[in-house]
């Protein structure tokens, strides 16, 4: 059985980005010692231009050999001309709009998100399962969240684009750890309370 982890950025109060989900702002904490942390220990989350400009192109993938991303968020790499964001692992993408793949790489989900995850989840070996977001996307699959990964930069945004696009439920995670950087940025690992 493999976890299907929500690894993502955020606000103290809870938003992934400003109401466009534009997350610019948390930039400024990419501190040497927090960008020491991501390239040791989640690599893989770096995008494959970014773990080149980082001079970490070739590191192995540490907990997570497959990621999901919603539509949105992978919009953001094919206006950049990227088709392929994270070769370095297993991409899948949620959209019912666009058709076939524009990479061989890159397998389109366009129905039965849920059951697709499930199927994924039940794989026997290998790594975690990254649910990158965005919003809309965490909110799609909340119930099969098994665990939080939150990287927490301390700036209130008062309003924004929410972890989960989901109606109001209460789930119960408990915390596994709390890891914290010299700048103020916390990244607290929960796992679902079940
Ligand atoms: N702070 C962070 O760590 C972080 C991480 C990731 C993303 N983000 C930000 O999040 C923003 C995007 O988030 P978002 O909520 O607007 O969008 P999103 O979740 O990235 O993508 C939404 C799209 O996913 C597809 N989708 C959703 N549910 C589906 C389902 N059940 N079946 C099939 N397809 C489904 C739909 O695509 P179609 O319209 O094609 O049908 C939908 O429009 C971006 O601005 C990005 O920067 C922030």
């Amino acid at each position: 059985m493999r976890k299907l982890t929500y690894f993502v950025a955020c606000s103290i109060d809870g938003f992934i980005g400003d109401p466009a989900g534009d997350a610019t702002s948390m930039m400024s904490y990419l501190s040497e010692e927090f960008l020491e942390f991501l390239k040791s220990e989640y690599p893989e989350t770096i995008s494959a231009q970014g773990r080149e400009v980082l001079g970490v192109g070739d590191a192995g993938n540490q907990r997570f050999d497959t990621v999901i991303q919603g539509r949105a968020s992978y919009q953001l790499a094919l206006d950049a001309g990227v088709t392929s964001p994270y070769g370095h692992m297993r991409e899948l993408v949620a959209s019912r709009s666009l058709g076939g793949s524009p990479d061989p790489q890159v397998e389109i989900i366009s129905e039965d998100l849920v059951g697709r995850i499930r199927k994924l989840k039940a794989e026997d070996d290998g790594q975690g399962i990254w649910l990158c977001g965005g919003s809309q996307l965490a909110g799609a699959l909340i119930d099969e969240v098994d665990e939080l990964v939150i990287k927490t930069y301390p700036q209130v945004y008062g309003s924004g684009m929410p972890m989960f696009g989901a109606e109001f439920s209460v789930i119960d995670f408990t915390l596994e750890s709390v890891r914290t950087f010299g700048n103020g940025v916390l990244v607290r690992t929960y796992s679902r309370t079940r």
